[in-house]
Parts: structure tokens; sequence; C-alpha cells
């Protein structure tokens, strides 16, 4: 754990009577939230090892051996599914010299730490050392890997370092919005769902800066008109924005434009059930469309850049190679387009000629609500 950065030094960063004040009339976080290092460290020690994390779902980890790897803020995490058929997660750290033990995602027979060869069985024990003595070591049962939390909700996987709350609390109301909204949680109900690959990027943007973009359309007619505008119609979304007290919040259906509904299957084509989004505290986004699912984490990178991890999932209905193209080239802009703004919004706040702006109560009432979130979480550090 990284030392307790001391309260009097944050206060010279930034005074939380000021913050308090601004968001209760309504205006953003100060810039300094997303330039700041002190407040990236902070938001490391009271968000990410206190909360729980998206690391993938039942249908990529269904396999002995079957894992995939994340980080949460600054700590490596592996997720495996054991001999025995049980999920676990580990610190992704060797107990030999800390390198990473093992990158990507697949299957595995066993964990093996590409720096010396140091092997650790898929129950995270130490099992092999090569061209040493055991005798010079300490004993095997000391260098294994650390645990970490784990749990599964509707077939998706979760990990925590230092869990403040159960997983299902931290949830809070979004089970029950998800119901209310249409979802049919496919990772647990819906056979034949299959995963498609991870997309990676890496964004020259604070983690908040990403997530808030997501958490509006209020943006979607003027910055993605040719794109996600040729296949939904937004232009009633913020009114089904829902956000809950726990920095959750979901917005959508999106309804598809009306000459879109034909290329659908019949079931969806003539329903209102289309993309929507819902936002897990604190930097999760689970998206659901016609044919896929896919799930994304914001990772934090220091405090001026993050990695957006995105996770697709094909559902098994059949669309036509056409539409399937242009749904993959749409999101494919429309991320590029989302990319693009974060980028400069980073560098708006990184000039030093902007502090805060006002926010819309009902166009951006998610990211008033994630941001009171964050500085509920923040503020303890401050005292
Ligand atoms: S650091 Fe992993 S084997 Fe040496
Ligand atoms: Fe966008």
């Amino acid at each position: 754990m990284r030392e307790n950065i001391g309260a009097e030094a944050l206060r010279r960063v930034v005074d939380p009577a000021e913050v308090d004040a601004l968001l209760s009339a309504g205006r953003t976080l100060p810039a300094v939230f997303y330039t700041h290092s002190e407040i990236s460290r902070l938001e490391d020690q009271l968000i990410f090892r206190r909360a729980w994390q998206l690391a993938g779902t039942v249908v990529e980890l269904a396999r002995p051996g079957d894992y995939v790897t994340l980080r949460i803020s600054t700590v490596p995490i592996v997720v495996v599914r054991d001999k025995a058929g049980i999920l676990r997660a580990f610190v992704n750290v060797c107990t030999h010299r800390a390198q990473t033990v093992i990158e990507g995602d697949g299957n595995c027979s066993n964990l093996q730490c590409g720096y010396h060869g140091w092997t650790f069985g898929l129950d995270g024990k130490l099992s092999g050392v090569p061209g040493w003595r055991t005798a010079e070591l300490p004993p095997f049962e000391e260098l294994g890997l650390k645990p970490v939390f784990l749990e599964v909700w509707a077939g998706l996987v979760f990990v925590a370092i230092e869990p403040e709350q159960s997983l299902m609390e931290q949830l809070g109301e979004l089970p029950a919005v998800m119901r209310s909204t249409g979802y049919d949680f496919p990772f647990e109900t819906v056979d034949g769902m299959s995963f498609l690959g991870q997309y990676d990027y890496h964004i020259k943007a604070n983690w908040k800066v990403y997530h808030e973009n997501s958490s509006e359309c209020y943006h979607c007619p003027t910055s993605h008109p040719g794109t996600f505008g040729e296949l939904f119609d937004f232009s009633r979304v913020h009114l089904d924005a829902l956000s809950f007290n726990n920095g959750g919040g979901s917005f959508g259906p999106f309804p598809l434009r009306t000459e879109m509904r034909d290329r659908f299957p019949a079931e969806k084509a003539g329903s209102q059930y289309g993309y929507a989004q819902y936002f897990v505290w604190p930097n999760t986004l689970i998206v659901t469309g016609f044919v896929g699912e896919a799930l994304f984490r914001m990772e934090p990178r220091g405090s001026g850049s993050m990695r957006q991890v995105g996770r697709g999932y094909a559902r098994p209905e059949q669309v036509d190679a056409e539409l399937s193209n242009l749904i993959d080239v749409t999101f494919a802009q429309t991320t590029s387009e989302d990319i693009a703004i974060v980028e400069r919004v980073q560098e708006g706040l990184e000039s030093g000629m902007y502090s805060s702006g006002p926010t819309s109560a009902d166009r951006e009432t998610l990211l008033r609500d994630f941001q009171r979130r964050v500085w509920a979480s923040l503020r303890p550090g401050f005292e």
C-alpha cells in the first residue's frame, strides 16, 4: 500500500469547502481533479482499492485454465478458473522479483512467470522454481500469489482488493433498473453467447473524463451525427436517464431509427428494445445491443492518461453480414470520435484557463451524481 497522503497537503491542492460549494451549485469538479497526481493517488486508495471491478464473464471463464487479466488502478490482477472449476483471483505480481506473472487472456495449464519461470498452480500456490535448491527458499506456502476477493453476479465476474461493501451493496438499485428496462441478463440466461475479443485503447485523458463523456448523450447530436445518429434515435434519451444514489446509472434503451428497424431480427425490430448503457460505480459500463454485448472498464494510468478496455460478446441471433459490419464500423467510429473529444477536454483541463463549468440538471444528471460520488469518496482524505 502506498503511504497515506497528508490531508494538509491535499487541502493546499484544493479547498474542500470550495468543492462542496461548486457541486451543490450544479457545477463540475474543479480541473485539478483531472490533472493532479495527488488526487489520482487518493482515488487509488479511496475508490479503486475499495470498489468491486468487473473483470469479465463466465462466457470466457468457462473452462479450467481460462483466465483474464486486468488492473485495479495500480494493481495487476489475474482471474482464473482452477482445475476444480472454482473461479479465483490473485494479485498478478510474482513473489520472486515482482514481474507481472501472466498477460492478456486465454487458457493455461498453470500460471508461469515469464521472467525466471517460477510456476504457480491455478490455485495460486507456488509449484515450481527452476534451478534452485529448494532448501535455500522459504517454504513454498509463503510464496503463493496473494488472493483477492471475487464474486459472480448474473454471470459477470467482479474482483476487489479491500471491498468496503458487498458486491450487491455496491450494485444497489442497478439489478432492478436493468430488469425494468428490459435487460435479459444474457450472461446468465442466454445459451450460445460467445466471446469475440478484447479491445484496448490507450487514451490521453483522465479516466473520469471518459466515463463522464459516456454518461451523457447531450453531446450525441453534435459529436456523433453521422455515426451513432445514423442507427439510433437519441433525441429523447436524456429523458430516460436514471441515476442511483450509489454513483451508478443507466440510459436507454435508445430506439432504433425507423428506417433501420427492418434490418434487425423481427422480435427486436418491432420493440423499443435497443441500445442501452448501464453504469456500475466507479468505472464500468455495461452496454447491451441488438446482437451483442460489450463491457467497458476505464482503468486510470496516473492523472492524465487511461486505458479503456472493452470486451465484446455476440448473441446467438444471426444477422446479415452487412448489418453486423455496419454495427462494427459505427461503434469503432463512435469510439474514435469520443477519444478525440476526451483528449481535447483533457487539454482544456490542463490549460490552466478553466476551473469549473455549469452542468445541466436534466442532460447531465448522471454526470452530476457521478461527480458527487467521487467527491464523497475522496473527501475523507482531506480531513
Ligand atoms: S520475477 Fe517471476 S520468476 Fe522471477
Ligand atoms: Fe460519445
